[in-house]
């Protein structure tokens, strides 16, 4: 018998590690996969290209007026990566760099954008078979997924995997003082918001993956996975 595709959340800190895995698992399966923090990272870029932040004032009724101009996408690079597209353009290497980083939370916090983006993930999801990664996305967008994780580590192991990874890409100015800072900072926004803070949905099962190496997390997955799958 052909096996449901259903939809899988994963929810979490920034840098818990859960993008690995949710893309990891992803094409395991075969399943399509959507970063939403890449959707608030690129509508963050437009603010910045666009001068809409005055230090860390953004203009949100120009941002409103505006919405209808931003428009993101993914496409698959000719190394088959799946790149996020602004408006058309790969804007995958810009949307991570610090920032972008140090101003996403702001943006993610605004009601009008938070809806806007929300919408366009559950069209994106509305015939299963997808793999959604973010912060709401157990809680609000797909509130009856399948299968729900919510992925935890300290805030010390996020920062340190930023780090390295800031660092593996080539940039030599980022202290680990930096990240550790931005983690903490956005960690505070991420749950003290008003719309929609983090939170663990009551139906997702825990993964505090501070200890636990890549291929035990994925092995830990995909039996989640198929024990769900099963009873369906
Ligand atoms: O996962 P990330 O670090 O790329 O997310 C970037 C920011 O966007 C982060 O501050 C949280 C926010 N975000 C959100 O509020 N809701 C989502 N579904 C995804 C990300």
């Amino acid at each position: 018998m052909e096996k449901k595709r259903i939809t899988i959340a994963f929810d979490g800190f920034s840098s818990s590690g859960k993008s690995t895995m949710a893309k990891t698992l992803a094409k395991r399966i075969g399943y399509a996969y959507i970063d939403t923090g890449a959707m608030y990272r690129a509508v963050t870029l437009y603010c910045l290209e666009n001068g809409l932040f005055e230090g860390t004032t953004l203009n949100e009724e120009e941002l409103r007026r505006r919405m209808g101009d931003i428009a993101i996408t993914f496409a698959v690079d000719a190394d088959g990566r799946s790149v996020t597209m602004l408006n058309g353009r790969n804007v995958e290497q810009e949307i991570r760099q610090m920032p972008v980083s140090s101003k996403v939370s702001i943006v993610a916090a605004v009601p009008f954008v938070r809806h806007a983006l929300v919408r366009q993930q559950q069209q994106m999801g509305a015939g299963g078979g997808i793999v959604m990664d973010g912060r709401d996305i157990g809680t609000v967008v797909f509130p009856h997924a399948e299968m729900k994780v919510y992925v935890n580590a300290s805030a010390e192991t996020r920062a340190r995997r930023r780090y390295d990874e800031l660092r593996a890409k080539g940039d030599t100015t980022v202290t680990y003082e930096d990240v550790y800072k931005n983690v903490c900072e956005r960690d505070y926004i991420d749950t003290h918001r008003e719309e929609t803070p983090l939170r663990r949905a009551d139906d997702a099962v825990e993964l505090d993956n501070s200890n636990m190496s890549i291929d035990e997390q994925n092995r830990w997955l995909i039996d989640l996975y198929n024990s769900i799958v099963e009873k369906q």
